[in-house]
């Protein structure tokens, strides 16, 4: 949550952290703001709403040509989104500017502090505290980045900060603990920023950042501390993805270009994971065979999406491997004391590898002693730097708010987990995993056949565009489908819908069927066992009391068709393997709804693509 950029160079700061602001939009859009260290002074802009309103007050009063800067974009935490709240956020002499990403839990008793002191502090957020605390370090003789050395170590809770001096144009400084903070390493200018994204149209070198550091860069240095002021050293990194994968490319929304890379990120997600003979490989699991076979259980967490992708996995997890495995919300996992000791495996799913929820369930699963893995979207992120193993997605940036190739790949790479610890453990053949990595590998074509026929799905949206509520159905794997299916209405289109375990319909849910209501029901492939049939006989009840159905079933299946008023086929693909394909026309679905209503898509009201405070 909350974007922040900060720059020292060659280049107009302004242009480059606003730009940077615009790749950073999607983690909050209620206020943005910047500063630059100009002609001795600071001189700042901010405004409520989005970006747009920023740049409109830019080019009225546009600000003076600065070698530094730094920028924010806002998710509201403390105070409401007005301009006055706004990011950065300066001390009293006004010589130093702030921005913030985080929560400072402490704030109140240090706000009561500095004003018991004299300070006079105007917003109602948590931030500012931060520029007035620095201001009395700096004031006693310190640098910038001793102040801010010294003001990290009397904050509570998380927090990236950047800030930026009129005294010293030559420096940005920024500190992280919990929250995102990447530097970008260019020549005769560096970069500081919540995502890569950010400098990417500048360089593709990047420096990670650790817990409790603080950074400075100049043009020409950056130098990396403890809070303590201790030099350490930080890993660099070349990031895999260019400009033009963080751009729209053509398309109206970040959302819909994701959702046409599918084929494209799947792919990606599964190459190069086959040894000489065939055998998976992972390459990034650091964890050995040996730790491996001593599992005895999974837990899964996650958050929004993320958490429905586990929930499919688990089906294919315990089948390959026959060891239970559990799905959690990772916001509720660590406070119902989960038992947990060496030979549990946690998974950590997280795109951005950010979430703080999701974080916070990994660390309390470690001093637990579990070993935990991350499947993560995003390179140099804490959540895999914080684990014991990883399985990267290789999705390539997802910037639309309401995750989709993040979904798809992170299935596909739980399935990569469950079919190597099958392999690891002996509870598959060589031969049986050979046919389901086979099997995967056909699903870009299966996933591109479904976006090829996606236009009835286009004009049941605009048909549907004043519906106020859709239910969703599914049974087994598809019955997290069903639940994302209904995740994605609500995030984009703001109406009422719901997922819900099929066999669970007449225990409560067939109550809020009544005549005209959309109900979307996933049909398993024919042959898995007998719930294909019961599915249908759940569809033809809800038809009995006047449901408009839209089924999603296997393109030949006769069976059903009589029952559907709306038919979407999907490929012939293994049980395991429909989610893949059954997924992608929700999303297609409520991408064209929320667009049929006027809505934004990549920046759906009140929501933020990471998560970054509890
Ligand atoms: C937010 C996003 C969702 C995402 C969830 C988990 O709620 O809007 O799209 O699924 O966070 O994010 P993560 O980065 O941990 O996968």
């Amino acid at each position: 949550m909350c974007g922040i950029v900060g720059y020292v160079g060659e280049q107009q700061a302004l242009g480059v952290v606003v730009d940077g602001l615009r790749r950073l939009e999607y983690r909050g859009y209620d206020s943005g703001g910047v500063a630059v260290a100009a002609d001795g002074a600071l001189h700042t802009q901010k405004r409520s709403g989005k970006l747009a309103n920023l740049d409109k007050a830019l080019d009225e009063r546009p600000l003076p040509a600065s070698s530094a800067g730094v920028g924010h974009t806002r998710w509201a935490t403390h105070g409401s989104p007005t301009d006055r709240n706004a990011h950065p956020h300066l001390d009293c002499r006004q010589r130093l500017a702030v921005v913030h990403n985080g929560i400072i839990e402490n704030f109140a008793a240090l706000r009561a502090e500095l004003e018991r002191s004299g300070h006079d502090l105007v917003s109602d957020t948590d931030t500012e505290v931060v520029a007035h605390l620095l201001e009395v370090e700096v004031t006693r003789g310190a640098d910038l980045t001793r102040a801010m050395q010294a003001v990290c170590g009397r904050l509570e809770g998380a927090f990236t900060l950047v800030a930026t001096s009129a005294d010293d144009p030559s420096r940005v400084v920024g500190a992280r603990r919990n929250s995102p903070l990447v530097v970008g390493l260019g020549e005769g200018e560096n970069f500081l920023a919540s995502d890569v994204a950010a400098f990417i149209a500048h360089t593709r070198e990047a420096m990670e950042l650790g817990q409790d550091q603080v950074v400075t860069i100049t043009a020409d240095a950056v130098e990396v501390t403890d809070f303590a002021g201790n030099p350490v050293d930080a890993a660099r990194y070349h990031v895999d993805w260019d400009l033009s994968a963080a751009e729209k490319g053509g398309y109206d929304w970040f959302m819909r270009k994701e959702i046409y890379e599918q084929p494209r990120a799947v792919a990606d997600t599964l190459l190069g994971r086959r040894g000489a003979e065939g055998e998976l490989q992972l390459d990034e699991m650091r964890l050995s065979d040996e730790e491996l076979r001593e599992i005895d259980k999974i837990i899964v967490i996650a958050c929004g999406t993320a958490f429905y992708a586990g929930l499919v996995a688990k089906y294919a997890i315990e089948h390959w491997t026959r060891v239970p495995c559990e799905v959690e919300l990772a916001s509720e996992f660590r406070y119902r004391d989960p038992i947990l000791d060496k030979a549990t495996l946690v998974v950590a799913i997280s795109q951005s590898g950010e979430t703080m929820d999701t974080l916070m369930a990994i660390r309390h699963a470690r001093r637990q002693r579990s070993r935990v893995l991350a499947i993560c979207n995003t390179n140099g992120s804490t959540i895999p730097r914080e684990s014991d193993a990883v399985i990267y997605t290789h999705a390539g940036p997802e910037i639309g708010v309401a995750s989709t190739k993040g979904f798809l790949t992170q299935v596909v790479a739980c399935y990569l987990l469950g079919l190597y610890l099958a392999q690891v453990r002996g509870t598959k053949y060589g031969d049986e995993i050979t046919w389901i990595l086979d099997k995967l590998s056909q699903m870009p074509t299966e996933i591109q056949q479904v976006l090829d026929s996606m236009e009835p799905v286009h004009a049941l949206a605009r048909d549907l565009a004043q519906t106020q509520s859709v239910l969703f159905l599914g049974r087994h794997t598809g019955y997290p489908v069903a639940l994302e299916g209904a995740l994605k209405l609500k995030e984009l289109a703001y109406i009422h819908a719901e997922g819900f375990a099929a066999g669970e319909l007449k225990h409560g849910p067939i109550a809020l069927v009544e005549k005209g209501v959309p109900v979307f029901v996933i049909v398993p492939p024919r042959g898995r066992d007998s719930l294909h049939d019961k599915v249908v006989s759940n569809i033809q009840e809800i038809r009995a009391r006047g449901a408009r159905t839209i089924v999603l079933a296997e393109e030949d299946d006769d069976v059903v068709a009589p029952y559907a008023d709306q038919l979407v086929p999907l490929p012939k693909v293994p049980t395991l393997m429909q989610p893949l394909v059954a997924t992608v026309p929700l999303q297609v679905f409520a991408c064209e709804l929320a667009t049929a209503r006027g809505h934004d898509v990549d920046q759906p009201r009140n929501l933020a693509k990471s998560v970054t405070v509890e």
